[in-house]
């Protein structure tokens, strides 16, 4: 038996020296150590010798176990360093390829220039709200100074939310519409609180037009400011330090008359053109100019609807069409860009 264990030995040593794979060395440990191995075979038939001869057989046995483990180890070992080197010396990995990026989305251009617009005007001081989008007429409308036959009105082609959309029984009287703009909530706000007030209203607008330069949703901001003695010249003022802040500080500012029922007096604002700096191109037909907002003092009128006297309070207000700064800030000439979501337009922000 003892003569089977040395050989065994032998044997073992001779292949383990010459094992260079991991897989290889796993199956000698099992061929030999294993449960089932060549060693516990041998001494399987163990308890049928004579003490002595058990007892200087098991030390052996012993001695020949701990040799075998120890020599895998060191194979173990010397086959984990070939592999190593192997991978060291082959192809291996090319850390000068390009890597493959992860693809991140992007912020729509709409809305980007709509957090612009709202930050610029939040380091003026203005506060931020909103107000619904399905409104009612009388906020829409009848508190800006639009009485219900007010020629004005048709300036802004409105949609209206009848009856049966609504789900339940209501007067047919139109009193409900999808707000055409934003300074309803000039209203609203001005309802819940008291002068002086700063705020400023981003939102979706609604309007039955459809073409080149319109679509039936677009997004407004809307801006106010109410106090006492507030004067034109504070309108103008802040404006400009807005067009400077938000187009850059080379851009002039020139203000326009205008009429609108909830401002008096209202002037349109232009801004020298972002494409030619004032010089004359397409994009500002030559002209130099871009109209960008609607402005004006508020109308006493509105004051009176939100509950103050406008003997005691002015203030000014304006709205701007936000599709149409995006356009001018990035540059894009067609505004149903703006609207078709193609991946190739949108990830260029
Ligand atoms: N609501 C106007 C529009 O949609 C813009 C405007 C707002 C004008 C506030 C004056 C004051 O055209």
């Amino acid at each position: 038996m003892r003569d089977r264990l040395l050989a065994l030995a032998e044997s073992a040593r001779r292949e383990i020296g010459g094992a260079s794979e991991l897989s290889a060395v796993e199956a000698l440990r099992v061929r030999y150590l294993g449960k089932k191995g060549e060693l516990s075979g041998v001494l399987g038939g163990m308890g049928k010798l004579p003490p002595d001869e058990r007892r200087s057989l098991g030390e052996v046995a012993n001695s020949v176990k701990a040799e075998l483990e120890k020599l895998l180890a060191e194979a173990v070992e010397r086959a984990e360093a070939a592999a190593l080197e192997a991978q060291l010396q082959g192809p291996g990995l090319d850390v000068t390829l390009p890597g493959r990026g992860v693809a991140l989305g992007s912020r729509h251009p709409v809305s980007r220039t709509m957090e612009e617009i709202v930050r610029t005007l939040s380091r003026l001081g203005f506060d931020v709200a909103s107000g619904p989008e399905i409104e009612l007429d009388y906020f829409n409308f009848e508190a800006l100074n639009l009485p219900k036959d007010h020629p004005a009105r048709d300036m802004q082609a409105t949609f209206y939310v009848d009856e049966a959309t609504l789900g339940h029984a209501k007067k047919a009287d139109s009193s409900v519409l999808l707000r055409t703009h934003t300074s309803p909530v000039q209203v609203r706000y001005m309802l819940n609180r008291k002068p002086p007030i700063r705020a400023v209203m981003p939102g979706r607008v609604y309007r039955r037009d459809s073409d080149i330069t319109h679509t039936p949703m677009f997004h407004q901001v809307e801006g106010l400011l109410v106090d006492k003695g507030v004067t034109f010249a504070e309108l103008k003022g802040s404006l400009a330090a807005f067009v400077t802040a938000f187009f850059g500080s080379d851009t002039r500012t020139r203000f326009r008359p205008s009429f609108f029922p909830f401002t008096e007096p209202s002037a349109e604002v232009d801004i020298t053109c972002t494409n030619c700096a004032g010089k004359g191109c397409r994009i500002c037909k030559q002209t130099g100019w871009l109209e960008v907002l609607g402005s004006g003092m508020v109308h006493p009128n509105v004051f009176t609807s939100a509950g103050y006297d406008p003997n005691e309070v002015t203030g000014y207000a304006f709205g701007m069409g936000v599709e149409r700064i995006a356009m001018l800030r990035y540059r894009i000439d067609d505004l149903r860009m703006m609207f078709e979501n193609d991946a190739r337009f949108l990830e260029q922000f």
